[in-house]
C-alpha cells in the first residue's frame, strides 16, 4: 500500500530564525502522527540549518531545485551532490515557477531527474497545466508530454523511486484548488501515464503521485481522501506550524 507523503515546500521564505521557528514546531506538532512521511525543502541558504533539527524524527529534507552537472563553472548552481552532502533526500524538479520564471524546459527537466537519480536522491517530479491549456482541452495532452520528456531515457529499476507531483498552475498560491474529480481524474490519467511507459501495472501502482495547489487544512481531507492521491506538495500552507501540522495530522 502506497504511503501519505506531506511535502513542505517553502519556496523563497524563511530567514534563519523563522526557519528554526517553524521546523522546530512542526517537529513538535506532528510527533504523534507517525505513519506519514513528512519532507520539508527550505531554501538553500537553511538547508543545514532545518537538518540540524530534523535529526532523528520521521522528518526528511528536500532541495527546491538542482542542477544537472556534478561540479564545475556553472557560476550560481547547485549540484546534486551538494545537496545530498547537505542532508537531502528529496529534490523538487520542474516546478511551475521555474518553468513559468526560469524558463525551464522538458529537456532540461529531463536532465535534472537524471541527474537526481544518478545520485541517490528522490525526484519530486512536477507537472500541471495553465488555465488556458485547461480552457481549451489540453491538459491531458499538456501531461503526457511532461511525464513522458520529463522521464525519458531513464529506466524501470530508476523510475520506481521517483514521485510526480500535480500541480495545475492556475491552482498554486490563488486559494482556489482544483476539485477533487478534477483532481482525481489527473492522478488517474498520471498512474496511467506511467503504466504505459514502464510496461508494469505493479510501478504504476506504486508511483506515488501527490496533488499540489492551495491544497489546506479545510479542502485536504477531500483531496486525501481520492484513491490515486498519495500526499500533497504544500506551499503557503507549510509556512505555518498549526497549518501544516494539521495537515501531518488529517493524513494520518
Ligand atoms: O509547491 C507547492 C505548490 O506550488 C503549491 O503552492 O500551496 O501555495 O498553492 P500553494
Amino acid at each position: 500500500m502506497r504511503k501519505f507523503l506531506i511535502a513542505a515546500n517553502w519556496k523563497m521564505n524563511m530567514y534563519r530564525q523563522e526557519a528554526l521557528e517553524l521546523i522546530r514546531g512542526v517537529i513538535e506538532q506532528t510527533k504523534l502522527f507517525p505513519s506519514v512521511d513528512i519532507m520539508v525543502a527550505p531554501p538553500f541558504t537553511v538547508l543545514e540549518t532545518v537538518n540540524g533539527e530534523i535529526q532523528n524524527t520521521q522528518i526528511r529534507l528536500g532541495a527546491q531545485d538542482v542542477f544537472f552537472e556534478e561540479s564545475g563553472a556553472y557560476t550560481g548552481e547547485i549540484s546534486p551532490g551538494m545537496i545530498l552532502d547537505a542532508g537531502c533526500t528529496y529534490v523538487i524538479i520542474g516546478h511551475s515557477e521555474r518553468r513559468q520564471y526560469f524558463h525551464e524546459t522538458d529537456e532540461i527537466i529531463n536532465k535534472k531527474v537524471t541527474a537526481a537519480l544518478k545520485n541517490h536522491l528522490i525526484p519530486i517530479l512536477c507537472v500541471g497545466e495553465t488555465w488556458e491549456e485547461r480552457k481549451q482541452g489540453r491538459t491531458f495532452l499538456v501531461l503526457n508530454q511532461q511525464i513522458l520528456f520529463g522521464l525519458q531515457g531513464i529506466d524501470n529499476e530508476k523510475l520506481s523511486s521517483i514521485i510526480v507531483a500535480y500541480e495545475p498552475v492556475w491552482a498554486i498560491g490563488t486559494g482556489k484548488s482544483a476539485t477533487k474529480e478534477q483532481i482525481q481524474e489527473v492522478h488517474a490519467y498520471l498512474r496511467g501515464v506511467i503504466k504505459e511507459f514502464t510496461s508494469s501495472n505493479e510501478m504504476a501502482f506504486n508511483i506515488r503521485i501527490l496533488y499540489g495547489g492551495s491544497m489546506n487544512p479545510k479542502n485536504a481531507q477531500e483531496i486525501l481522501s481520492q484513491k490515486d492521491v498519495d500526499g500533497g506538495l504544500i506551499g503557503g500552507a507549510s509556512l505555518n506550524i498549526d497549518s501544516f501540522s494539521s495537515l501531518v495530522q488529517i493524513a494520518e
